[in-house]
C-alpha cells in the first residue's frame, strides 16, 4: 500500500521499533499472545465477537468512506471485513504497535488475496503517522478499551484519532461494555473473573495477559461513561447500542 503521509514516516510490517514506546508492558504482552488470539476470541465469545464486528463493518458501511484507518487492528479481522465489502479504491489502513500481532494479519490478509488493498502499519494510536483530517473513518474493534483503561497515553490516543480524522468523519468502536441488568453483570463478572484468566492463560501459554484483559473488561466504563469520554474528546452527534445485553456495545461519535 502506498501511502504518503506528510510528517513522520509510517512503517508497514516488519521489524524494528514503533511509536515512541510509552505503552511497552501493554506492547509486550501482546506480543505474547498473538498465535491463539483469535482461537480463544472465539470460545470466549462464543463466536459473538465476529458478529459484533460485522455489526462495526456494517455501520461503516453506512458512511460509505473512501478512507478507514482500524487502531489497534490486531489480527486484522475487522479491515478484512471491510475490504470484501467496500469498492477497491477505499484506502483501508490497519494500525497496531505489535509487531507479532501485524505479521499474523498480513498472513491473513496475503492469504485472502487483500495484499493490495489493505496497508498494515506498525505504529502506535498516541503518535500516529498519518495527516490531519485525512480519515473518513476510525474504527476499533475491541481496542479502544486498551488505548484509554487506566492507560497513561489515554489522552494522547483520543488526540490522534481526532486529529487524523476528517472534519465530519465518524468514530465507530465496538468494545465490551457494562450489562445493564445487574444479574447479567454478576455472571458476566464472575465469568471474567473466574473462567478468561485461568483459561486464556491454559489456552494462549501466555499469562498475565488474559489476566489483564479479563480484569479491564470488568472494570471498564459502561456506555454512558464512554460517551462522555468521547464528548470530552472533542466528539460530537454521539450514540451507542448495546450488545448482548450490554456485554458488548457498537459507539460512535463524529468530529
Ligand atoms: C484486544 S486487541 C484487538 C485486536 C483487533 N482489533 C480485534 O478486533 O480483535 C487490541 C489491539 O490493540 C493494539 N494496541 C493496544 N494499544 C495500542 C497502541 N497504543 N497503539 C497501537 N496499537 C495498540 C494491541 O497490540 C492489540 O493488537
Amino acid at each position: 500500500m502506498s501511502h504518503s503521509p506528510d510528517e513522520k514516516p509510517c512503517r508497514t510490517e516488519g521489524p524494528g521499533s514503533s511509536g515512541r514506546g510509552e505503552a511497552k508492558p501493554l506492547r509486550r504482552m501482546f506480543a505474547g499472545v498473538p498465535d491463539r488470539y483469535d482461537l480463544v476470541n472465539r470460545l470466549f465469545t462464543l463466536r459473538f465477537d465476529e458478529r459484533w464486528r460485522s455489526l462495526a463493518a456494517r455501520e461503516i458501511l453506512r458512511h460509505s468512506p473512501t478512507r478507514v484507518l482500524d487502531a489497534g487492528s490486531g489480527t486484522g479481522d475487522l479491515v478484512l471485513h471491510l475490504a470484501r465489502q467496500l469498492p477497491v479504491q477505499t484506502e483501508i489502513i490497519g494500525a497496531d504497535f505489535s509487531e507479532p500481532m501485524l505479521s499474523v494479519a498480513m498472513k491473513k490478509v496475503s492469504r485472502a488475496g487483500f495484499r493490495g488493498r489493505i496497508g498494515l502499519v506498525c505504529t502506535d494510536v498516541s503518535n500516529l503517522c498519518f495527516p490531519d483530517d485525512h480519515f473518513d473513518i476510525v474504527s476499533l474493534a475491541f481496542a479502544f478499551r486498551n488505548l484509554v483503561w487506566r492507560n497513561p497515553i489515554a489522552e494522547k490516543c483520543l488526540a490522534e484519532m481526532v486529529r487524523v480524522l476528517r472534519p465530519g468523519g465518524k468514530i465507530v468502536i465496538v468494545e465490551s461494555s457494562q450489562p445493564g441488568s445487574g444479574f447479567l453483570k454478576f455472571w458476566y463478572h464472575a465469568y471474567l473473573k473466574m473462567v478468561v484468566p485461568r483459561l486464556g492463560d491454559f489456552l494462549s501459554g501466555e499469562g498475565g495477559a488474559y489476566r489483564y484483559l479479563a480484569e479491564s473488561a470488568r472494570l471498564f466504563l459502561n456506555p454512558e461513561e464512554v460517551e462522555a469520554l468521547l464528548a470530552k474528546s472533542g466528539f460530537k452527534g454521539i450514540r451507542h447500542r448495546s450488545l448482548l445485553g450490554g456485554v458488548a456495545a457498537l459507539h460512535v461519535g463524529e468530529k
